[in-house]
Formats: C-alpha cells, sequence, structure tokens
C-alpha cells in the first residue's frame, strides 16, 4: 500500500483506493474464514483497553496499511463476534458477506435516503425490500414501513402511530397493555413518548410465558369502568427470553371488539413467517396494525436494519410528515415516495440494499432454510437434552417452539432449590471462562436458567452436542 496521501481534500488516488480496498477485502475474507475458530467469547477489562486505543488525535497522517494493522488487530481482536456458531447468548447476530459488501456499496454512494429527489433508485429498492416482508407477514397491499435503525426505534415509531392515530394528541388517561415478557424496548419507548410508567400495564403470563388473555380483557374492562382509555395492545411473536408467542388471533379479535391498536412485537420471531412452522404459530400477525420485525436478527444482517410495517401506511404519513419551507423543492410528484415523511429521521442511510441484495444473491430459498435450520437447531438441543442418557442430569423449562430452548442442570442428589440455581449460575461462569461457547442465564418462575437461541445458520449438530457434554463435564468436575 502506497504511504498514506496528504491532500487536504481527503482524496486519493485510485491506485490508492484499489490498494486500501483490496487490504480491506482481504480483512474481511479473513474475518469470514476465521470466525468459529476462536473462543465464542472474550473480554478484556476497561482498563486494558484504554490503555491499547486511548490516544490523542492525530493531526499528522498515517501509513493506511498501519491503521488496518491497529483495526484487525488492536480493534476486532478484541470483540466477539455475534456469528460465532457456538455464541448462543441474548440474540446472535449471524451475517453474510454479500450484505457486507452491500454496506461498502451503499457507503460509497451514500444515497440521501429522505427524498425521493435524490435517491429515487435507492428508495424504490426500499420500497420493494419492504413490500417482500409486507407479504411474508401477510399484510394486504394497502400496508408498507420503514427501515429503522431496530426493533427498538420500530417499536417506538408504532407506538408514536398508534398514539397518533387512537388519542388525536390526548394521551390523558390513555392505557398500553403487554405481557410481564415484553421486550425492555417498550417501557423505554413510552418513556421517551412522554407516557407515565403507569400507563403500560404488564400483563401476567401463564405456565408458558405468554399473555393471560383472561387478565388481559379484565384489566381493559377495568380501566374502561374507571373511566381510563385503553387504546393499544402489544403483542409478542417471540419473546427475547425464551421465544414465546402471544395469542395472537385472540389478542387481535380483543383489538378489533374494544377498537384498540394491535402491534406485534415481532423483532427476533416474524422472519419465521418464511417457514411454515412459523407461519402455524404465528397465526394472526397478518391482522396486526403494525408489526416490529429485525432483519438484524433472524434475516442475517448487520447492523443496524430493523423494520417497521403498518397496516395501512398512509397513517406513518399522518404520524410523522411535517412540512418545512426550505423543503419546498422536494416536494415532487404525488407519486413518489419521500422516505423522510414516515417516520422519525430526515437523513437516513440506505438499509434496504444489504437486505436486497443478499436475498437476490441468495435467493429466499435460502433464507428460508436458514431460518428453518435455526429452529432445527433449538429442537435438536431439545431431543438431546430429553435423551434417555441425560434426561435425569437435565430439565428443559421451555420448549423450543421458536429458537430458543432454556434449561437447567440437575445435580445428582441435590434437592435444595437454592444449590440448584446456584450450581447452574456456577456452569454459566465456568463456560465464559472456558470459551468454547456462549450460554447465557434468565431468569424464569424466579430460578436461573440456562438459555440457548442457536439461529446461526453455520452452527452445527455437532456444536449443540459439543456444548451440552461440555457442561457434563463441568458439572462433573
Ligand atoms: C422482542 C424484541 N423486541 C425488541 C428488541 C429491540 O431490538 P433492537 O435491539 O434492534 O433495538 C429486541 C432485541 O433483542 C427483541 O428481542
Amino acid at each position: 500500500m502506497p504511504d498514506s496521501p496528504l491532500s487536504n481534500d481527503l482524496s486519493l488516488s485510485s491506485e490508492q483506493m484499489r490498494d486500501i480496498g483490496y487490504e480491506v477485502i482481504d480483512a474481511i475474507v479473513e474475518q469470514f474464514q476465521s470466525v468459529g475458530k476462536g473462543p465464542a467469547i472474550s473480554k478484556r477489562t476497561r482498563r486494558d483497553m484504554h490503555e491499547l486505543l486511548h490516544e490523542p488525535v492525530p493531526a499528522a497522517p498515517s501509513d493506511a496499511s498501519a491503521v488496518l494493522k491497529r483495526v484487525t488487530d488492536e480493534i476486532f481482536g478484541n470483540f466477539a463476534p455475534l456469528d460465532h456458531p457456538r455464541f448462543f447468548a441474548f440474540v446472535p447476530g449471524p451475517i453474510n458477506f454479500i450484505s457486507v459488501m452491500a454496506e461498502a456499496l451503499a457507503a460509497a454512494h451514500n444515497p440521501f435516503m429522505g427524498s425521493w429527489l435524490v435517491s429515487s433508485g435507492p428508495t424504490q429498492i426500499e420500497l420493494t425490500v419492504i413490500d417482500w416482508l409486507r407479504q411474508m407477514c401477510g399484510l394486504p397491499e394497502t400496508a408498507g414501513g420503514l427501515f429503522v435503525s431496530g426493533g427498538s426505534i420500530a417499536n417506538l415509531s408504532a407506538i408514536a402511530a398508534a398514539r397518533h392515530v387512537k388519542l388525536a394528541g390526548d394521551m390523558t388517561g390513555s392505557v398500553i397493555y403487554c405481557s410481564r415478557e415484553t421486550h425492555s424496548s417498550i417501557d423505554r419507548a413510552i418513556n421517551v413518548l412522554g407516557f407515565k410508567p403507569e400507563q403500560l400495564r404488564h400483563i401476567d403470563t401463564d405456565v408458558g410465558f405468554r399473555v393471560d388473555v383472561d387478565e388481559l380483557e379484565r384489566a381493559i374492562e377495568t380501566d374502561r369502568t374507571a373511566g381510563l382509555r385503553p387504546f393499544m395492545i402489544i403483542a409478542n411473536a417471540g419473546t427475547t427470553n425464551t421465544g414465546a408467542i402471544d395469542p395472537l388471533e385472540t389478542i387481535a379479535d380483543l383489538c378489533q371488539s374494544n377498537d384498540l391498536w394491535f402491534h406485534v412485537d415481532g423483532a427476533y420471531g416474524a422472519p419465521t413467517m418464511l417457514t411454515d412452522k412459523g407461519k402455524t404459530l404465528l397465526a394472526g400477525i397478518e391482522r396486526a396494525d403494525s408489526i416490529t420485525l429485525d432483519p438484524h436478527k433472524w434475516l442475517f444482517q448487520p447492523y443496524e436494519i430493523g423494520c417497521l410495517l403498518l397496516r395501512d401506511r398512509t397513517l406513518l404519513i399522518d404520524t410523522f410528515h411535517i412540512f418545512k419551507d426550505y423543503m419546498q423543492d422536494v416536494i415532487g410528484e404525488a407519486e413518489e415516495v419521500n422516505l423522510r415523511d414516515y417516520g422519525i429521521q430526515l437523513t437516513r442511510n440506505f438499509r434496504a440494499l444489504k437486505l436486497w441484495m443478499s436475498i437476490q444473491v441468495f435467493g429466499m430459498d435460502a433464507f428460508r432454510g436458514a431460518v428453518k435450520h435455526g429452529l432445527r437447531m433449538a429442537e435438536f438441543a431439545g431431543e438431546l437434552l430429553q435423551s434417555p442418557e441425560r434426561k435425569d442430569r437435565w430439565e428443559i423449562i421451555t420448549p423450543p417452539d421458536l429458537g430458543i430452548i432454556t434449561f437447567r442442570y440437575l445435580p445428582e442428589a441435590m434437592t435444595d432449590e437454592k444449590a440448584i440455581d446456584a450450581f447452574n449460575l456456577k456452569l454459566i461462569d465456568a463456560m465464559y471462562a472456558d470459551g468454547y461457547a456462549m450460554v447465557s442465564s434468565t431468569t424464569l418462575h424466579n430460578r436461573p436458567v440456562l438459555r440457548l437461541c442457536p439461529i446461526n445458520p453455520r452452527t452445527t449438530e455437532d456444536d449443540i452436542r459439543g456444548t451440552i457434554e461440555r457442561f457434563e463435564t463441568m458439572a462433573d468436575r
């Protein structure tokens, strides 16, 4: 690579760009090839990182190869790739190479995605991909939406739309309902939007961690009788904790008969609509007024790409459109779509390209197969834990319905629940220190349990078996 440029206009020659670009591509390919070869988790201390990476701002240029080496060694030498095939914690982030290249292309062209005037092609791609996701979720042709940074902003935007449509600007006494298992982004969203915490009712769940619909119905009735204004139910199509799916059809009926906005948080689970199993489990999602869905979770995209779909896309414009005089030149023809009118952001990046390019190159059937594989891996973990030689040592707490299984180890002759809890937490710590796999814990029925989310399409049965066996060896020790 040639010496770093000294130009003040921040430009490079073609040769310099190619040299740097090829080195970057080599680093990316190396990353894809090495993922899974190292530990599934490693963490350094804040002090170590400060010593390594905190420095005065460089006023003078540096050689680009040397800078790239620092990036690969010092920065990415100290992170845990969430697409490691044995990274089973939280929601893993398995990505694909085509989307990474799309990110580079999107950054290079840097389209301004707020306005049709300057981004007709990229805007049409966003509309096209949104329409693919609309079809996947079974929404009517009136539906549309927007790509946002992730599920948190999609949920917030959905509540903003529901508030606009159902409350006409007056939040007094209004109430939103969701289950206790609902993602924390909902609590944050209602706070940001100016609701009081008590305006969000967290309804208890049944044994399967699905919202208790009888209690939900009672709560709505009680609030109405007390003069409050129920206006929205948020249902889960796959909770983060256990993959639980709220009874979507029943909730849709409840919303219909009570004139409530029906939002489905499918940030994690909605992509399973690509599969027959998902379509059966998520039946009723197609009746939603709005759906959150994160391609950066189970559609294998690099961060950040979340998606909000609205049954009636014009309601997004009603909610978010604001006109200022300095925008008068970009109004355009009536049929033109200005995505700035659909959400919170004016300046937006071209998130749709990575999803579009990867679906074009691999084909949707490959994505369907990849999602099916994740569902299967969770089922496989369940089968292993229940196999005759293992079932006395392990207890499954929640079944692997939607790509997540929770379970705990039952040490022989240990009956004290507190001791079993402590033992399981120790197992998590031991695996963390070992680094073979990254498995997180969660708390269910007030007890710590192990949780596996094996949705990476490159996770194999050996990865799952190896992880369970490693836990058993640690337990024996
Ligand atoms: C069900 C659910 N909703 C919302 C979110 C928030 O999504 P994001 O982290 O993309 O903002 C998550 C994240 O894990 C989730 O699992």
